[in-house]
């Protein structure tokens, strides 16, 4: 029998349901002795009382560490920065097993595409990728192709690939990247499909090794997970249930970063305000950490992603405190009118979301608020659109992402009728982007002949004789400057206002700051 033959038949048993729950490797005979553990997103929706233990032992086995020499690996990254951290986990765990990295797919021993389930395009740009990726393993039998991260989380792409690309190696989620050396060896040595993807939240594993992307910015997670189920939204479905590290684990990491050098962290979580709230010995959440964290010696903390349902006074008195607490808000609302609001169960309303707006605009000096937007959400109307561009108006956001409704199998929404054509649709994206581009280039004008403080990150990528950086807000900044001031903080002066940056020039003295 070939190696194809072989897949093929590994493919063809279906494993009893009890199988694909019980999350043991499983022995299909001799040819098949695989990991096969698929995904459902009907479980994946249970929330538990069973407490979240918290390991300080991850290790990789001795024989696994030189596993990957002499070979290369490559991780793609899709998504956000939940997605972007754990790759780096990934990278880390590679290293510690041998591998180098290579930015090359055809030099690649072991490809990696960490994917994103979010909307149906960005699921489709993985599906052509492994698509591209066929070519190459018939001509390299030994490169292995691994797809992870929240598209593994959903039964629905884990049948598509066993159906129609035969030349993945491995499939594993957003819960067991811990098992990636297991998996791997796995996947290496028994040339067959190996599936493992837990649909139950896993422990939280502190101590996995990571390699960062720059030695400037660092992310660090404060919780995993999201209980809120938006009703369009594939997330707590894919990260499970909320989950949040303890404080002296995310202090202590804190801590390391500014003796390495960082200059800046953003603390992750897709709900970041939810903080502490699955403690059950203490009371504890996001203010009281960011007001530890803001003693520690760090120019910039920043956090994402806020949901304004639990952005409680206590975080916006830390917050105006400033220091190294920036003041940049991540506030996404989804859509100006309260009825799609409830639709969407965000358990807000138009008026409350304004409300806290104008609190935290108030109290903290300075800020400077963006948001999300989805539109086209099922029978959205016109009205209730213009509700959506009368509040971008309102609050003047200084910038916002947008997207057009993307139904996700599963959730609440993609049960909706929907009446929208898909034409309406993108005419109404056009037309908020249009208010929102108005908005920003109105926002950067105002800071024209401001000095700003930025972090200069590097060359810009249109022109390397430029520096480019960014402000306390989040603005993307070029000037003029040499080299060796990269990594630095420096003060500039806007010359120019553009859409989505500003041009400057750096000043030594500086007496006003924004
Ligand atoms: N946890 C974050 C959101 C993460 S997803 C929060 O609640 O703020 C990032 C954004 O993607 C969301 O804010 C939303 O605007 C958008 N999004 C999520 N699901 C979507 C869907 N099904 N279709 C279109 N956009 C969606
Ligand atoms: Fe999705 Fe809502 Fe959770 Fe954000 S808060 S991740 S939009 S369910
Ligand atoms: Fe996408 Fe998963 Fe992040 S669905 S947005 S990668 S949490």
């Amino acid at each position: 029998m070939n190696e194809q033959q072989k897949k093929q038949m590994t493919i063809n048993l279906e494993p009893s349901s009890a199988d694909k729950k019980s999350g043991q490797k499983k022995d299909y005979g001799v040819y098949f002795q695989t990991t096969f553990t698929q995904p459902s997103l009907k479980e994946a929706k249970r929330r538990g009382k069973e407490d979240v233990q918290v390991h300080y032992d991850f290790d990789i086995p001795e024989d696994m560490r030189g596993l990957g020499k002499g070979r290369k690996f490559l991780v793609r990254t899709y998504g956000c920065q939940m997605n972007e951290h754990d790759s780096e986990n990934m990278a880390g765990i590679l290293l510690d097993m041998g591998f180098e990295p290579t930015t090359q797919t055809e030099e690649a021993d072991v490809i990696l595409l960490n994917t994103c389930a979010i909307r149906e395009n960005a699921e489709n740009k993985v599906f052509g990728e492994i698509g591209h990726l066929k070519p190459l393993k018939t001509e390299k039998p030994g490169l292995i192709i691994g797809v992870c991260g929240c598209m593994s989380q959903e039964e629905s792409v884990v049948n598509k690939i066993l159906k129609k690309h035969q030349h993945v190696d491995l499939i594993f989620g957003t819960h067991n990247i811990h098992r990636l050396p297991f998996l791997l060896k796995d996947a290496i040595f028994n040339k067959e499909m190996v599936i493992e993807v837990w649909s139950k939240e896993g422990d939280i594993i502190e101590n996995m090794p990571r390699a960062r992307r720059g030695q400037l910015q660092g992310w660090v997670n404060i919780m995993y997970g999201c209980d809120k189920f938006c009703t369009y939204c594939i997330v707590p479905y894919t990260r499970g249930k909320e989950r949040s590290r303890l404080p002296e684990d995310i202090i202590a990491e804190v801590r390391d970063l500014a003796r390495l050098g960082y200059k800046e962290i953003t603390l992750l979580g897709q709900n970041v305000n939810a903080y502490g709230k699955d403690f059950d010995d203490m009371n504890y959440g996001l203010g009281d950490l960011m007001d530890e964290i803001r003693k520690i010696d760090i120019p910039r903390i920043r956090f994402t992603t806020s949901h304004p349902r639990d952005f409680d006074d206590r975080l916006i008195e830390v917050l105006a405190k400033g220091g190294n607490l920036v003041e940049h808000i991540h506030l996404p609302v989804q859509s100006g009118n309260t009825e799609i609001l409830k639709l969407m169960a965000r358990k807000y309303t138009r008026e409350q979301y304004i409300e806290l707006a104008n609190k935290i605009k108030e109290k903290i000096p300075n800020s400077t608020l963006t948001t999300d937007i989805i539109v086209g959400f099922p029978n959205e109307t016109e009205e209730q659109f213009a509700d959506t561009l009368s509040l971008m108006k309102e609050m003047e956001f200084d910038s916002a992402y947008t997207y057009i409704y993307s139904p996700r199998e599963g959730t609440p929404a993609a049960g909706m009728e929907d009446n929208v054509p898909l034409e309406v649709k993108r005419d109404r994206l056009q037309r908020l982007n249009d208010v929102i581009n108005e908005l920003s280039a109105l926002k950067n004008k105002q800071l024209e002949g401001k000095i700003v403080e930025v972090l200069v990150e590097g060359e810009s990528k249109k022109n390397p004789e430029i520096l480019s950086g960014r402000t306390r807000t989040n603005k993307m900044v070029n000037f003029a400057g040499d080299k060796s001031i990269i990594g630095e903080i420096v003060y500039v002066k806007i010359i120019e206002a553009k859409t989505w940056s500003l041009n400057g020039q750096v000043v030594e003295n500086v007496e006003v700051k924004v």
